[in-house]
């Protein structure tokens, strides 16, 4: 029932298809690619062309989450790249740009999501709900892997399960920061059901393990 994304921000970037290979062969669900433009959030990272290679050297899943500002201006070069979902931040657009954006990623036959950083409330989501495939609560501050999860994000995930439940049952609940064996059965009991992990995964010698650990700690979500 969850997804595990490993993130390839965590991952040995010389060897970026070997890397890739052994998390998919070690049970991973998706990948998850982390763009960062140095200016929505202090850090940089990948991009377009990195998109494309991955396509080139796999078939799995491509969980793309862009930490852009003003994201509508990149979404359709992304989807052509060849992402698979779509993921862009409430923060970084305003409201008229990420319907736009929002219906440029499914215009093109992709998955879209709506991703918000720890400050930003749950209910500003409410106007898109019925429209996205996805959100996703980062559960650090975005920009970096390897930091400490925000135990206090766990009520806005709660709250937007229960949203969910009714607007968008089958909108997918992603988390992102810190996720490891000790806090999936936290978000995944909150109603989590798409877990990214970067250093929890790509920072373990055994990779398959390492997804394992996670995998066997999640809770079952609550039917019905
Ligand atoms: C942070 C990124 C995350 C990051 C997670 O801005 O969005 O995807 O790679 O790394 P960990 O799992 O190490 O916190
Ligand atoms: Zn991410």
């Amino acid at each position: 029932m969850v997804k595990i994304a490993p993130s390839i921000l965590s991952a040995d970037f010389l060897n970026l298809k070997p890397e890739v290979d052994d998390v998919l062969r070690g049970g991973a669900d998706w990948l998850h690619v982390d763009v960062m433009d140095g200016v929505f959030v202090p850090n940089i990272s990948i991009g377009i062309p990195v998109v494309q290679s991955l396509r080139r050297g796999t078939d799995a899943f491509l969980d793309v989450h862009l930490m852009i500002d003003r994201p509508q201006r990149y979404v359709r070069e992304f989807c052509a790249a060849g992402a698979n979902m779509l993921v862009f931040h409430l923060e970084a657009a305003e409201p008229q740009d990420v319907l736009d954006a929002l219906r440029a990623v499914l215009e093109q036959g992709k998955q879209v999501g709506l991703a918000i950083k720890p400050r930003t409330p749950a209910t500003a989501l409410l106007p898109y709900l019925d429209l996205v495939d996805l959100v996703l609560v980062m559960t650090v501050e975005p920009g970096f892997g390897g930091q400490k999860f925000m135990g206090d994000q766990l009520p806005k995930i709660r709250a937007l399960r229960e949203m969910l439940r009714k607007l968008n049952p089958d909108c997918l609940l992603e988390v992102d920061g810190g996720i490891d064996p000790a806090t999936a059965p936290l978000v995944t009991e909150a109603g989590a059901n798409v877990l990214v992990a970067g250093s929890a995964v790509f920072g373990k010698a055994d990779r398959a393990a390492a997804i394992a650990a996670i995998r066997n700690a999640c809770v079952a979500p609550e039917q019905g």
